[in-house]
């Protein structure tokens, strides 16, 4: 019974998300794309095609120094993974993040299903 319930969720959720985007692709918002946890999140859902938008400041900059740079991280996920879109936003600033999302990030729909 419960792997059907499983199943039966998963179809739920691929129809929900078509719905969301008629082409199909799944998207996803990461903060904190170029950090460890946030790269590695990025690193697997793009391995499954989904298209993945990043949100980073390279605040660990501004928190440990020059070796706290995760440029890098952003630099090799944009290489490495077409369906990877960078935007550069503090996530603190909730108007910034918002038109970023807007101009070049997930639809409103996505963001905010239910409105
Ligand atoms: N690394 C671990 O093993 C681990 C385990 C459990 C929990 N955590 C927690 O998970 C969180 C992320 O961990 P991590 O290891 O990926 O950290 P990290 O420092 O490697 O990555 C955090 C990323 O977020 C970015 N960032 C910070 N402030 C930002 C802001 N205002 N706007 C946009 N981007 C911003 C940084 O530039 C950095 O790239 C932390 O809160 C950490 O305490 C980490």
């Amino acid at each position: 019974m419960g792997i059907w319930r499983a199943r039966l969720v998963d179809l739920w959720l691929d129809c929900v998300s078509l719905l969301h985007n008629p082409f199909g692709v799944k998207q996803l918002l990461v903060t904190g794309s170029s950090g460890l946890i946030g790269s590695e999140v990025v690193t697997f859902f793009c391995r499954e095609n989904w298209e993945v938008y990043g949100l980073d400041n390279n605040m660990r900059k501004d928190f440990f120094g020059p070796q706290g740079d995760t440029l890098w991280n952003r630099d090799r996920l944009q290489k490495n993974f077409k369906t990877f879109r960078y935007l550069e936003v503090d996530v603190r600033d909730r108007n910034e993040s918002w038109r970023s999302w807007q101009k070049s990030g997930p639809r409103q729909s996505f963001i905010q299903p239910r409105t």
